[in-house]
């Protein structure tokens, strides 16, 4: 299969950072990869450099048949790109900064004005469309935003975390226009700090820390590595947190970990929700009370814990990055828990 992204080597350095470390990637035409990493991992500065935005210190990237370096305008012709902050202006309606990107990709006014409305109603905008920009909440920005970058449809895509910021709903409905995209025949390099988001849409996920590929292969592959399912139990009393953690011992597949001082155990499972139906009966006929259970999949954390032997670490993550020009809602997670490694309750 042809490939409308590769990148060999690819180093960018800022100062003393190294934000990319010799990175390759390669994505197959028609696929979708997911670029996942913590804060200051380097995914914008990737995408950034294939998008032209960015030169690299060295290292060659061709993207949709031409070299980023010699050829950045062929290559700005075949692609579309979504940043990681909301670039939309903000004096013009929703509805004009739609219109107005379909007229520069030279849609004739009518079609512009058709596919301005077609986003607007699939972004739900519809309502909004008609007030200007600065009156947006910020997930209806990220969403305004993402449709300009879908006006047209280029071969090849980028989106830098398309979905932060965005409540479930809106996310549900971007996977969803993704998806289409992707049926379409669009090459999409997307990024995120979401493992969940990469398993659903990424056809390959590579995982990057520290400006490295540190690990790449299917959400399956990738989740085989970190171990698969874990169950999570918080016992209602303290003192049965023994007996619990015993009798969840005989149900484990690896190591149990324990904290005391939430009652919260973990199980390393295979088997799933029938297994969590097992447990739940074992508990209750051990008159064992709990607060909580749920089947959890590995998040992004246990995928580093996994695969670095530590967590991600988040020196890097001071909100205050040179290129970072004001939008901070995307990093309005990043407080000491960092809002990433989400656990997946199902
Ligand atoms: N223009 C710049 N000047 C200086 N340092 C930069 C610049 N751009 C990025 N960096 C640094 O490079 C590293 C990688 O940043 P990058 O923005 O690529 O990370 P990221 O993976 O996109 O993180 P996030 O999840 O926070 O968006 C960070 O340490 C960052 O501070
Ligand atoms: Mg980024």
């Amino acid at each position: 299969m042809q490939e409308a992204i590769v990148a060999e080597g690819l180093v960018k350095t800022f100062g003393s950072v190294r934000a990319l470390d010799g990175v390759d990637v390669s994505v197959p035409t028609g696929t979708v990869l997911g670029l996942l990493g913590p804060n200051g991992a380097g995914k914008t500065t990737c995408v950034r450099v294939l998008t032209t935005l960015l030169k690299p210190d060295s290292g060659r990237a061709v993207v949709a048949g031409h070299d980023v370096l010699k050829n950045p305008n062929e290559v700005r012709r075949s692609i579309g790109l979504s940043g990681q902050f909301a670039a939309v202006d903000e004096y013009l309606t929703g509805r004009e900064n739609l219109r107005m990107v379909g007229e520069l990709y030279q849609l004739s006014g009518r079609d512009a004005k058709r596919r301005a409305d077609e986003l607007l109603a699939q972004f739900d905008l519809s309502e909004a469309g008609d007030r200007p920009a600065k009156t947006y909440s910020g997930g209806m920005r990220r969403r305004l935003d993402l449709a300009a970058a879908l006006v047209v449809s280029p071969p090849v895509m980028f989106m830098d975390e398309p979905s932060t910021g965005l409540d479930p709903r809106n996310r549900m409905a971007l996977w969803r226009v993704i998806e289409e995209l992707v049926a379409g025949g669009t090459t999409l390099l997307l990024t995120t700090q979401y493992l969940e988001e990469a398993d659903h849409l990424a056809h390959e996920i590579a995982v990057v820390d520290h400006g490295k590929v540190i690990a790449r292969g299917t959400a399956d592959q990738l989740k085989v590595k970190v171990g698969g399912e874990r169950v999570e139990v918080v016992v209602h009393d303290a003192e049965r947190l023994t007996d619990a953690t015993e009798m969840l011992t005989g149900f484990g597949k690896g190591e149990l970990g324990v904290v005391k001082l939430q009652r919260r155990i973990t199980v390393p499972v295979t088997g799933g929700a029938k297994l969590l139906a097992e447990i739940i009966r074992e508990l209750d006929a051990r008159g064992i009370e709990i607060d909580d259970i749920g089947l959890r999949r590995p998040t992004l954390d246990d995928v580093f814990i996994s695969l670095t032997g530590h967590a991600a670490e988040s020196e890097n993550d001071n909100a205050d990055n040179a290129d970072n020009d004001g939008d901070d809602e995307d990093r309005s997670e990043a407080g000491p828990q960092r809002g990433r490694g989400k656990a997946v309750k199902r």
